[in-house]
């Protein structure tokens, strides 16, 4: 079991498989991109799949989510998958992507044993699209989202940040899309884990502004207590239901008390928290042989040192060295 000293008992884990992308939302990664990690400190497949496997038969693991950067960018993503769901016991496995490269693997990850995928699309306006990624590729995304669902990578959740004075106004429209589409949507408060640091507070489009705008135009029920389970989305039902729509609102809501994450980067370092700033390192210990015992009592220890919380209201408040799609959302 992964537990911490505030009683918090990870089952989740996150795991990062690159840090490149081929988008460039201007909230996460300048136009030039990143000095990215260099092929031979990325962890192979075997050490992945070794290390997830601790985690899912030691370690008390339930679901594993593959993430980036952008996870379809992994050469070796569909054998990962295959590998991962083989495990026993079985983990839930799911996939947080931009959602371009949907259309040719949807097929393929759910043969893999893939359980279902989250998709980032932040606006349905093509020239908005183009401004905020800095890449013509809205189409992509719309045929990757439509080929998960076909593909039956389901629910299909749909990720959006909102920012003033570029997609703030679309909150009702998206949500009239998600519905017809079938597709659970999430905004996302924007969060200070941006590569570039120009994260401010002031520049957020908040849950009380999202929530506001969206009873515009419909009625929203908060879900019983008892579905919520410990998932970082509130969820709201859209007009009596069965749609719903959530929103994570890690910053004026944080839900860091009911957090049951472990992170893994795709260098191989145990996260405790997207806003920790501290790493260790499991990559040395598989590189130097160490037993599986060992690896797993390094993650617990790990565990162990987790915060209560994010530090984000803290004054001293500092951004973690690792931007976003190094750490894996
Ligand atoms: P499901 O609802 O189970 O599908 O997962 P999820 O919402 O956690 O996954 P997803 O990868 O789609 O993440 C959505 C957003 O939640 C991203 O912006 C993540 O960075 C954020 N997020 C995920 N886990 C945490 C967390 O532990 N803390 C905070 N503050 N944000 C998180
Ligand atoms: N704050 C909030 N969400 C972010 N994402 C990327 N960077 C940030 C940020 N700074 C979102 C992506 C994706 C999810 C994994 O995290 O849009 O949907
Ligand atoms: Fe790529 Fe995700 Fe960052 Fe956008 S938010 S640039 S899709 S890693």
């Amino acid at each position: 079991m992964l537990i911490d000293t505030y009683g918090r008992v990870a089952t989740d884990l996150r795991v990062s498989l690159t840090d490149r992308c081929n988008l460039r939302c201007t909230y996460c990664m300048p136009e030039e991109g990143l000095q990215w990690l260099a092929k031979p400190d990325l962890l192979t497949d075997d050490e992945i799949v070794r290390l997830i496997g601790i985690a899912v038969t030691a370690l008390g693991i339930e679901e594993v989510r593959f993430t980036g950067g952008e996870p379809l960018l992994r050469p070796g993503l569909v054998g990962i998958v295959e590998r991962v769901a083989a495990l026993d016991p079985r983990p839930v496995t799911s996939l947080t992507t931009n959602g371009i490269g949907l259309r040719r693997t949807a097929t393929a990850l759910k043969a893999a044993g893939l359980d279902r995928v989250n998709v980032s699309l932040d606006t349905l306006r093509p020239d908005v699209f183009k401004t905020l990624t800095r890449r013509d590729r809205h189409k992509d995304v719309l045929e990757g989202l439509e080929a998960a669902r076909e593909a039956g990578l389901t629910p299909v959740k749909v990720n959006t940040v909102l920012m003033p004075g570029l997609n703030e106004d679309e909150a009702p429209d998206l949500l009239s899309w998600a519905v017809d589409h079938d597709y659970e949507l999430r905004f996302i408060e924007q969060m200070p884990l941006d590569a570039q640091h120009g994260w401010k507070r002031e520049g957020m489009v908040t849950a009380g502004d999202i929530l506001a705008s969206l009873r515009t135009r419909f009625d929203l029920t908060p879900e019983a207590q008892d579905e919520r389970g410990s998932a970082p989305a509130e969820r709201w039902l859209v007009n009596g239901g069965p749609h719903r729509v959530g929103v994570i609102a890690s910053v004026t809501r944080p839900f860091c008390a009911a957090c049951d994450r472990t992170r893994l980067t795709a260098d191989g370092q145990v996260r405790t928290c997207l806003f920790a700033r501290e790493e260790t390192d499991l990559r040395a210990a598989l590189r130097s042989d160490a037993p599986d015992e060992e690896i797993a009592r390094i993650w617990r220890l790990a565990m162990w040192g987790k915060k209560a919380g994010s530090g984000l209201d803290d004054p001293s408040f500092l951004q973690p060295d690792r931007p976003m799609s190094a750490i894996g959302g």
